[in-house]
């Protein structure tokens, strides 16, 4: 062939951005220089309890890995339905709630259009909307990271498609007022709002989907139930739009493993609610031992993790000094954010390791 074959990718695809994912242990380890098990790991918002213990006795115990799983999601469904309270025929299951963003956005966005998000928030969002060619518009939360709903009405036009609202948001922590939900709801756009951190703060909208055909409510197994590495996310919606997600995704994208896992976290959901409170009363030790520190000033969260501002210009180096350490947490290129941290919240031991790390680097 004597054509260069990046002239076939699509011109929208030919120099994108990506998504900064979380990187392997290993290779934050071989990084830092340090073994992997000295490692603090709290820039993913993992579950640093980890899974029930039932799902790998579940996983070890099947023995039919060699047949396709189930692509309507039966068993899957109802039992998500029994969990949220809300009918089966609303649900769709995701690889990750990750997919379900993809899915929506390529169920109701399309080249030329656009999708809103009150900024700064989880990068997802903007990542899936570029793959399909489509703008982001970007609307500021105000000085507390609340939402901007007459910003966000004014940036409205008839290309505007969906509103993304992470709920609590990431990376700030903070919850939205429920008559701004609805003010957004009112809005002649879909409303996607992301409870990716739900257990934590019990805060939900699943009662509104049965007043807003509009709404779409996003849940993941990653935080609560520690299954960040197995990929189950699940979504609530009207049935018709939940038809519709259930007849484009890939047929078998909830894989056998997911499924098993799904299950078995379902079935030992007493033990996995337990570590939600050990989880936020960390936060809440971690927020006072920030405090402590001069210079670094921690922003309230409802979710298992926590913003903070640091002295100014100080960010970037911050970061890299804590990396060096092993300390491994999320930092933040946009300007307004350069001077953030966002850290998970885990056992306390992580917590201790973290913050003796920070108070050692922030005098420089
Ligand atoms: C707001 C929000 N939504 C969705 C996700 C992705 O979750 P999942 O692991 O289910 O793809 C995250 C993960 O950090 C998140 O913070």
């Amino acid at each position: 062939m004597n054509r260069d074959v990046k002239e076939l990718v699509l011109p929208h695809l030919r120099a994108p951005a990506g998504y900064d994912g979380v990187r392997s242990l290993e290779a934050m380890a071989s990084e830092a220089g340090i073994p992997p098990e000295k490692i603090i790991r709290l820039n993913g918002n993992e579950n640093s309890y980890g899974p029930s213990p039932k799902v790998a006795k579940a996983l070890g115990a099947f023995e039919q890995y060699n047949r396709y799983p189930d692509p309507d999601q039966t068993v899957l469904r109802h039992a998500l339905s029994e969990y949220t309270g809300t009918p089966a025929e609303t649900i769709v299951c995701g690889n990750g709630s990750d997919e379900l963003i993809d899915l929506i956005i390529r169920l109701f966005v399309g080249k030329g259009d656009k999708i809103i998000e009150p900024t700064p928030t989880f990068g997802m969002y903007r990542f899936s909307t570029h793959l399909v060619g489509a703008e982001v518009v970007p609307v500021s939360r105000d000085k507390n990271f609340n939402l901007d709903v007459e910003s966000i009405e004014l940036a409205l036009d008839e290309r505007s498609k969906i509103i993304f609202l992470a709920h609590p948001n990431n990376p700030t922590g903070n919850l939205a007022r429920e008559d701004d939900i609805r003010r957004l709801l009112e809005l002649p756009v879909m409303v996607v709002v992301d409870e990716a951190y739900y257990e934590y703060c019990g805060q939900t909208a699943m009662p509104l989907l049965s007043e807003y055909p509009n709404l779409i409510v996003l849940r993941t197994f990653s935080k609560w139930a520690g299954l960040a590495g197995l990929r189950v996310g699940l979504g609530a919606m009207d049935p018709e739009v939940a038809r519709l997600i259930m007849t484009i995704k890939p047929p078998y994208n909830m894989n056998r493993a997911a499924e098993l896992a799904l299950m078995a976290s379902l079935d030992d959901q007493e033990l996995l609610l337990s570590y939600i409170r050990p989880v936020v009363e960390e936060r809440e030790r971690m927020f006072t031992l920030l405090e402590d520190i001069p210079g670094v000033t921690p922003i309230p969260s409802a979710a298992n993790f926590m913003m903070m501002r640091l002295p100014e210009g100080q960010g970037e180096r911050i970061f890299q000094d804590l990396a060096r350490k092993g300390v491994f947490v999320r930092a933040y290129a946009d300007d307004a954010m350069k001077d953030c941290l966002r850290v998970s919240v885990g056992l306390p031991q992580e917590t201790d390791g973290f913050v003796q790390a920070l108070r050692e680097v922030v005098g420089g």
